[in-house]
């Protein structure tokens, strides 16, 4: 069995941030998959509703795949990470056979782009190893909310000529200095900045960036690292989740 299989980046909450391309590939979309994810869902699911809502062909389906049990602690690691991928490339393939006709069309709708920190591609690289499916892959680029970051606070990402690096909250310890003049963070629930940042350097920080509850804070460090926490927390209770990123730069000598 041959299917199309569309990722497509829907850029990252605000569904104005679309592209024309992305409207186009889903057109003729048959079934529309979603990998959930509990925590993601909250989140995801009202954007990802109104997209469909506003650009998906009449009469799509939408189908939920839950992602499958996972030892977080096994024996050996490797074989287990094997395992559990080999079991999700299954489940996708099942769902896909049992609602996508030959020949037919099925997407991905991929947060920001589907490029940075996002495991679509992984699942259907996937897919490919470990079943027989036959899928001719196509990828659609998305407004990262790197860029919806960064418009938001009007800013350029880097000073002239500048490197920039892209990171998680969980790796920044370990960025290499010489690599730490501009960073975006994203992924980051406990502020790694105030582990690693001097009180100098700037922070421009974003939460739900480009929606309507969007927040947006920058300063130096020492001026707004308590504040960011505090609007975040509090942002967060809220709203029951948060999605934030930021730029960090160092301050020069
Ligand atoms: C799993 S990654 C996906 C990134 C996505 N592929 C992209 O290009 O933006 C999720 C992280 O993206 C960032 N993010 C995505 N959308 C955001 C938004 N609207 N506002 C702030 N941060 C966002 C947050 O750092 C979040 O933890």
């Amino acid at each position: 069995m041959r299917i199309t299989l569309r990722v497509i980046g829907i850029g990252p909450g605000n569904p104005r941030q679309i592209t024309l391309e992305a409207i186009d590939a889903m057109a003729g979309v048959d079934a529309f998959l979603v990998l959930d994810k509990g925590a993601d869902k909250q989140s995801l699911a009202a954007a990802r509703r109104e997209i469909l809502d506003r650009y998906a062909p009449d009469g799509h389906r939408v189908i939920e795949i839950v992602d499958p049990p996972r030892d977080r602690h096994p024996a050996d690691y490797d074989a287990e990470v094997r395992r559990w991928h080999a079991a999700r490339a299954t489940l996708f393939a099942e769902a896909l056979t049992a609602t996508v006709p030959d020949g037919g069309v099925a997407a991905f709708l991929v947060w920001g782009d589907p490029a940075l920190y996002d495991s679509t591609l992984r699942i259907v690289e996937d897919i490919t190893t470990h079943t027989d499916l036959d899928i001719a892959l196509e990828v659609i680029p998305g407004v990262t909310s790197a860029s919806a970051l960064t418009a938001a606070h009007q800013i350029l990402a880097n000073r002239i000529g500048e490197s920039i690096h892209i990171t998680t909250g969980r790796r920044l310890a370990d960025t290499p200095a010489g690599a730490d003049t501009n960073q975006i963070v994203m992924l980051d629930g406990d502020l790694a900045f105030r582990h690693t940042a001097d009180p100098a350097d700037h922070i421009w920080w974003g939460a739900y960036v480009g929606t309507d509850d969007e927040i947006l804070v920058a300063g130096t460090v020492g001026e707004v690292g308590d504040t960011i926490a505090e609007v975040r927390a509090a942002a967060r209770q809220r709203l029951g989740w948060i999605m934030d990123i930021y730029l960090l730069r160092k301050a020069v000598d």
